[in-house]
């Protein structure tokens, strides 16, 4: 018998958390629900509110088992609110109440801190759907269509996931922030979301691989610190929602490799050994790979960005409180209270890089994000590998960590991708060296044509090498409504 609550959908909000016996929290639900699906259709993808895409739902937290495909229209999708199940036991594992049974409900002390938390978290989730609205129209095939929009559902649930914490734990001021997440606008004006990455464009789909690849593996870093709460509801909500995430940078790892390996073979094809042959290259209809590296460069960064500050009180509190743990806190090997540990921070002062022992615990964030840039080095390694066999003389890098940042101890200074310190002057004259220029958004754009017939892809992309759930390759993932 499986230990694990299967999905109950006797309410409208599918549920492993007893829903429909909790009368209060089930219509606190069901009145934010109407807002929800209006804000899906003004703010999701745009134009697809009628097509059938072939989506996995989440229909248990058995991790042998845990989603069903289907053809599905989004709106009609079966956003739901599931937990991890509950570890029996299960203590605090960090911070001044280490080795306490973990929380069940909000303790008072740390209520305002645990609450900002989870709307910063639920924040992020519609952003991205925002920022990703149009890109449906652009597809360079079915199968990326599908794969953007199923995670475009999947951020639509993750903020539900945080909405049930929000409506749940936190009564009226709870309510109110569930609504305000439906408010806020990724690059609005007035109200923009609360974090800088997720003002920013999605302009192309080269931009929403790097994304998926880059910020959404901030975001697992983010869960995976939060898996580690004391909070045990939080807990066990980031626990699963991370199983879904895993998706998110798959689609951005395999998107990037297969726009690499296109423009290899198409350089291979036209007898161009040289990568910074641009001109020749983008007459092939594919995208360069110094320009790749452009927009690697400005997504790492924005995500490094996402961090915080190198050293933060804020991190310490949420640490010591128990509230956020560190990355596999529970694999670490100390005394999960940092009384007396150090940690290597890098500091920018007086126009020089300097790494200084800081205490462990103000250096939370600092230890998250060296976590994040060794988990974001594989893929690139996996990357460079693309080229290599394609005997192609280039290689892909992380630039430094000073490197265009807006956050933290490097914000505005003038260093280069190598970790060189340079004048402003240079710095700016030097930009689009670095960094996506206008001109190179605009060839980008140039290639950006959806392609609706199942089984073929635009000029700029490489097939993938499996289809989702074992589709052969011309199945069609999305059943467009006027085709
Ligand atoms: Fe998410
Ligand atoms: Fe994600």
């Amino acid at each position: 018998m499986s230990q694990y609550i299967d999905v109950s959908y006797d309410t409208k909000i599918p549920n492993n958390v007893g829903l429909s016996s909790d009368r209060r929290v089930l219509k606190a639900l069901e009145k934010w629900h109407p807002g929800y699906l209006d804000w899906w259709k003004g703010s999701g993808p745009d134009g697809f509110l009628e097509d059938l895409v072939y989506l996995r739902t989440a229909v248990s937290v058995d991790p042998k088992g845990w989603a069903k495909f289907g053809y599905v229209k989004m709106p009609e999708y079966r956003w739901g609110i599931l937990l991890a199940p509950q570890v029996e036991g299960r203590v605090i594992p960090c911070g001044e109440h280490y080795g306490e049974p973990a929380w069940q409900e909000v303790p008072g002390e740390y209520r305002a801190m645990l609450r900002r938390l989870i709307v910063i978290q639920g924040d992020t989730e519609p952003a991205s759907v925002e920022q990703q609205r149009f890109l449906g129209k652009t597809a360079p095939s079915l199968y990326d269509m599908r794969n953007l929009f199923q995670v475009n559902v999947e951020e639509g649930r993750h903020l539900w996931a945080m909405v049930y914490l929000l409506q749940k734990y936190f009564g009226r001021d709870g309510r109110e922030e569930a609504d305000e997440l439906l408010r806020r606008q990724s690059g609005s004006v007035d109200k923009p979301r609360m974090l800088g990455a997720f003002n920013e464009e999605t302009p192309d789909w080269l931009s929403f691989f790097m994304f998926t690849y880059f910020t959404d593996r901030d975001g697992k870093m983010q869960l995976e610190a939060l898996a580690q709460s004391g909070f045990d509801p939080l807990s066990r909500s980031c626990r699963f929602m991370l199983t879904e995430e895993a998706h998110h940078m798959f689609v951005g790892e395999t998107g990037v490799g297969r726009t690499i390996q296109r423009t290899c073979e198409a350089m291979n094809e036209a007898g161009i050994s040289d990568p910074t042959d641009i001109d020749r290259i983008r007459a092939l209809g594919v995208i360069d790979l110094p320009t790749i590296q452009k927009k690697l460069n400005l997504h790492y960064t924005l995500s490094l960005d996402l961090f915080g500050s190198e050293v933060s009180t804020n991190a310490a509190n949420a640490f010591n409180a128990g509230i956020k743990g560190r990355y596999q806190e529970h694999k670490i090997d100390d005394d999960h209270r940092l009384l007396d540990a150090t940690y290597p921070v890098s500091e920018f002062t007086d126009g020089k890089i300097v790494i200084k022992d800081a205490p462990a615990l103000t250096a939370i964030n600092m230890r998250l994000r060296d976590d994040y840039t060794r988990d974001a080095a594989g893929g690139v390694k996996r990357w460079n590998t693309i080229i290599r066999k394609a005997g192609i003389e280039f290689e892909l890098k992380l630039p430094h960590e000073g490197f265009h940042r807006q956050i933290g101890t490097y914000a505005g200074a003038p260093i280069t991708p190598e970790g060189e310190v340079i004048s402003a002057g240079e710095w700016a004259a030097r930009r689009d060296e670095w960094l996506p220029s206008k001109a190179d958004g605009d060839f980008i754009a140039s290639l950006m044509v959806q392609v609706r017939e199942p089984g073929e892809y635009a000029g700029w992309i490489a097939p993938p090498r499996m289809g989702i759930d074992g589709k052969p390759g011309d199945f069609e993932y999305v059943k467009l409504h006027d085709a």
